[in-house]
C-alpha cells in the first residue's frame, strides 16, 4: 500500500496508525473513549504522540476541502478544530480501496452539547449554549464563511468563565467568500433553526430537556440572539455632532459583547450637523492575547478577562500600579495563580481545566465573603472549594464511554 499523507508538519507517528483497517474496526487499545457528537461518517479518537486526534473517514476530495477550510479559518483566528493531516491512498489487506481520513487535533475539555445536557443542567445552561452558538455564527459570517450545516452536533463547547465558547467542528459543507450576502446568511439561519429544533426535540424525547424548555423556542432564540448581535456588529449609526459620547458608547457595547473595533469610519453630512459611524468589528480575543503576552497563559477570552481582573486587583492590593506590567504579572503568576491551581490534588485535575478552576475559586471566595460579610483569604476559599465544590463536578477532560458501533442517531454513551 502506498499511503499519501498530506500535512503541513507531518508527524511520523501518523504512520503507526492502522490505515489498512476500516476506521470502525480499529483496535480498542489505540482509541480514546471521549464523548462525541452525532455524525454521518465514522469518527474515532486515537492516541498519537502523547496527544489525542480525531479521525474521520470520508471521501478524499471532501477531506482535502475540509482540511483547507479549517486551515483558513484558523488563519483568520476563528474558533474551530485544528486540522493535522489528510491520509489518502488507503487499501485494506486484500488491496481493496478505503476512504481517506481527515485527522484533526482533539479539542481538549470540549463537550458535545449532548454531554452538557446529560449532566445536571443548570437552568441557564441552555441560554448560554444558544449565546455561544449565535456568537460563533456571527463571527463566521463576519469573515465571509457560509457554514451550510449549522447545528449543535457540528459545534463543540468549552467552558469560559461560567459562559461557553463555541467551536466549529465540521466544515464539510462550508464555503469561504470575501463577504456574505444577506441571502447566504439567511440560508445559514434557516438551517440553524431547523437543525437545532430537531436536535432539541431529540433530547426532549429522551427526557433530557429541562422542564419548560421548548425546542422550537430554543432554536428561535439562537436566531434572535444572532440578529441582535449582527445589528450591533454591523449597523451604521447616525448621531448629532454634539453626541460624540455615543460613539464611545457603541464601542463599549461591542467590547462588552467580546468584540473589538479595528477601524471606525466616521463621516459627517454636508451641513456638518450629524455624523455617521460604521465600525469595522474584529475578532474578540483581546483579553486572551493580553494575558498570553503578559503571562504565557493561553486561555479562553472570558477566562482571560477574569484572570486579568484578578491580576489588576493584585496590582492594586500590592500598590504596584506604577511598575512594569510584565514584572507584576510574573509575580502574580508565581505567587497567586500557580499555587492556586497546584493546590488541586491530581485526582481532581480531570474535572475542569486550570483557568476554569481558578475562576470558580474566585467565584466561591466572593460567595463566601458575601455570606460572611467580610473578605475571605484566598487559601481559605481554595480549601473550601476543593472540599465542598470540585469533588461533586463530573470529569470533563475525559468522560468515559464505550466505543461500540452504534446507530447513527445515538451518540456514543450520551446521554
Ligand atoms: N477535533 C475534534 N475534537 C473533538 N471532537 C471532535 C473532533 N472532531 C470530531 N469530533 C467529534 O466527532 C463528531 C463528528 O464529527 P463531524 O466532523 O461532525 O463528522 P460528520 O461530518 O460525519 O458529521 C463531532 O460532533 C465531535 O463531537
Ligand atoms: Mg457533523
Amino acid at each position: 500500500m502506498s499511503l499519501d499523507i498530506f500535512a503541513a508538519r507531518p508527524d511520523p507517528a501518523l504512520l503507526d496508525l492502522p490505515w489498512s483497517v476500516p476506521l470502525a474496526q480499529w483496535p480498542e487499545d489505540l482509541l480514546a473513549a471521549l464523548p462525541r457528537g452525532i455524525s454521518r461518517h465514522v469518527v474515532r479518537f486515537a492516541r498519537l504522540s502523547g496527544g489525542i486526534v480525531a479521525v474521520k473517514e470520508i471521501k478524499e476530495s471532501l477531506a482535502r476541502e475540509e482540511y483547507h477550510l479549517l486551515r483558513n479559518l484558523r488563519r483568520l483566528d476563528l474558533p474551530c478544530v485544528e486540522p493535522i493531516a489528510v491520509v489518502a491512498g488507503r487499501t485494506d489487506e486484500e488491496g481493496a480501496p478505503l476512504d481517506a481520513c481527515l485527522v484533526t487535533r482533539h479539542l481538549q475539555f470540549s463537550l458535545p452539547y449532548r454531554a452538557l445536557f446529560s449532566q445536571q443542567l443548570r437552568e441557564d445552561t441552555a441560554d448560554r449554549l444558544v449565546d455561544a452558538l449565535a456568537v460563533l455564527l456571527a463571527r463566521l459570517h463576519l469573515v465571509g464563511f457560509f457554514w451550510g450545516d449549522v447545528s449543535l452536533s457540528n459545534t463543540l463547547f468549552r467552558r469560559s468563565a461560567g459562559a461557553f465558547a463555541a467551536y466549529l467542528v465540521d466544515a464539510e459543507t462550508g464555503e469561504l467568500h470575501d463577504s456574505l450576502t444577506d441571502g447566504q446568511r439567511e440560508h445559514d439561519l434557516d438551517l440553524a433553526r431547523v437543525n437545532i429544533a430537531g436536535e432539541m426535540m431529540d433530547l426532549a424525547a429522551g427526557g433530557y430537556l429541562p422542564e419548560g424548555l421548548d425546542p422550537i423556542e430554543a432554536s428561535q432564540a439562537v436566531i434572535g440572539r444572532y440578529r441582535h448581535l449582527w445589528r450591533e456588529l454591523t449597523e451604521d449609526e447616525t448621531f448629532e455632532v454634539g453626541e460624540r459620547w455615543r460613539v464611545d458608547e457603541r464601542i463599549r457595547r461591542l467590547n462588552a459583547l467580546g468584540f473589538d473595533v479595528d477601524e471606525l469610519e466616521i463621516s459627517t453630512d454636508l451641513d456638518g450637523s450629524s455624523m455617521r459611524i460604521q465600525p469595522k468589528v474584529v475578532d474578540a480575543g483581546h483579553h486572551a492575547r493580553r494575558l498570553l503576552r503578559l503571562t504565557g497563559l493561553d486561555v479562553e477570552d472570558n477566562q482571560a478577562r477574569r484572570l486579568l481582573n484578578d491580576l489588576d486587583s493584585y496590582t492594586a492590593a500590592t500598590d504596584r500600579q506604577g511598575e512594569d506590567e510584565e514584572l507584576v504579572a510574573n509575580d502574580w503568576l508565581t505567587l497567586v495563580y500557580r499555587p492556586t491551581v497546584r493546590a488541586v490534588p491530581s485526582r481532581l485535575r480531570r474535572k475542569l481545566e486550570p483557568p476554569e478552576i481558578f475562576h470558580e475559586i474566585l467565584e466561591h471566595r466572593w460567595y463566601m465573603a458575601e455570606r460572611a460579610g467580610h473578605d475571605i483569604p484566598l487559601e481559605e476559599a481554595i480549601t473550601a472549594y476543593l472540599r465542598d465544590v470540585l469533588p461533586g463536578r463530573p470529569d470533563e477532560q475525559a468522560v468515559l464511554t464505550t466505543d461500540e458501533p452504534v446507530p447513527p442517531t445515538v451518540e456514543d454513551g450520551y446521554p
